[in-house]
């Protein structure tokens, strides 16, 4: 147990033969541990346990709860995040560790807890886990995916038309009683359908997995021309109707908007550097709901402040949630907190798929989400399963 709280037991109570006790853990440090237990019939605890480090919405808790799996949350009182000290104490607690999306589990993480029998992450994107020392060490990670594909499609939607727009510049210029009728600043923007001139834009889609697609779905009310980029999928994309491939250099010279919705690996870290923003129309607007790192954050303000792109819409940093210096400053950007998924529904479904996830690896058995499949065949995976079957032998 981590050595730095006081516990107080608040509720038992008999529910469908089940007795269940919650304890609420007050911690003297800055974090506060909600720990929600459930024993069986005689009220024998159950005791592989999962640990969720931040404050998971409530509904992925009741399939913790009807499941009847011991769970413990460590968060601050405003759904702060435990650091990293504090999680590599907690993690020896657990057999199942289900992180925030964006929350890093390194390797020290793994090496705390040699019995951790899964990493259940809560999102769809996996770079905040050390996924090849996670497989090293036998420990199955799963994700969740097609839960939030259509929510981060609108986000990168909202921002793309946002960011063309001008729509949260001149939203401040009228809330702060700039407008004063004609003759004021007038927010020119760039067209998203044809315009005036009927030219139909060009939409550039880097990353065309089930995101990239869903928002190649919303350009057609838009009449755009879509064209993306992902070599992995190349041969798919080349047999698909309402887009061209393109290999890189051209998709970004021929494109009016530049959409990214790869992930980040070692291939796509400054995937968008100055090479690739010097190929970019000046009129060209750079929307990025992925990862941070997929661009080079100091060639784009460079590319911003001198005019050689019309403007970006971000979600996501390089150093999140810190900014690049000046980024804010500057009049052609719009800048988000990572909020792709964040809706009430989304996110409450990326809980439960992680749960689920979390509940099956508890139990030892093969989860839905996983991404590193190749853990399997490892003696190491094997090890931690068999140490699992011992355990509910001994229970009886
Ligand atoms: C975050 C995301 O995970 O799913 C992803 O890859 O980027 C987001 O949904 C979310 O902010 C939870 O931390």
């Amino acid at each position: 147990m981590i050595p730095y709280y006081r516990t107080t037991i608040f509720t038992t109570n008999l529910r469908n033969g089940q007795i269940e006790i919650e304890i609420e853990i007050e911690i003297l440090d800055p974090c506060l541990i909600e720990f929600c237990l459930v024993a069986d019939q005689k009220g024998v605890p159950m005791r592989k346990r999962i640990l969720v480090p931040w404050a998971m919405p409530e509904i992925g808790k009741e399939v913790l709860r009807k499941a009847r799996v011991e769970t413990f949350f460590i968060h601050g009182p405003k759904g702060e995040l435990p650091s990293l000290r504090e999680l590599v104490v907690a993690v020896k607690e657990a057999d199942v560790l289900l992180p925030r999306g964006t929350q890093p589990v390194p390797r020290k993480v793994m090496i705390a807890n040699p019995n951790l029998c899964g990493i259940a992450n809560y999102g769809v994107g996996y770079d905040n886990i050390d996924v090849r020392a996670a497989t090293e060490f036998g420990i199955p990670v799963t994700n969740t995916p097609g839960v939030l594909t259509e929510t981060t499609a609108d986000l990168a939607w909202t921002l793309l038309m946002a960011t063309a727009r001008k729509v949260p510049q001149a939203h401040n210029y009228t809330c702060s009683g700039q407008f004063r009728g004609p003759g004021g600043k007038t927010f020119m923007g760039q067209d998203i359908g044809p315009g005036g001139s009927n030219r139909p834009k060009v939409l550039g889609i880097i990353g065309f997995g089930r995101i990239g697609q869903a928002v190649m779905r919303r350009s057609r009310g838009f009449r755009m021309k879509v064209i993306a980029y992902d070599p992995p999928l190349k041969v798919i994309i080349q047999k698909m109707k309402g887009v061209q491939y393109r290999e890189l250099d051209d998709l970004l010279r021929e494109s009016d908007f530049i959409t990214l919705h790869c992930p980040l690996t070692k291939k796509t870290h400054h995937l968008i550097g100055k090479r690739e923003l010097d190929l970019m129309q000046p009129t060209a607007i750079l929307i990025n709901t992925s990862r941070g790192p997929v661009v080079d954050e100091e060639a784009l303000d460079s590319a911003l402040k001198k005019g050689k792109i019309a403007g970006a819409g971000l979600d996501v940093f390089e150093k999140e949630p810190r900014l690049y210096p000046g980024l804010a400053k500057l009049e052609n950007v719009v800048l988000l907190p990572h909020i792709g998924s964040a809706t009430l529904d989304t996110r409450g479904q990326m809980a439960v798929v992680a749960a689920q996830n979390a509940i099956a690896m508890l139990r030892g058995k093969k989860p839905k989400n996983i991404v590193n499949p190749e853990v399997f065949k490892s003696g190491e995976y094997r090890r931690r399963v068999n140490a699992f079957k011992c355990f509910r032998k001994g229970r009886g």
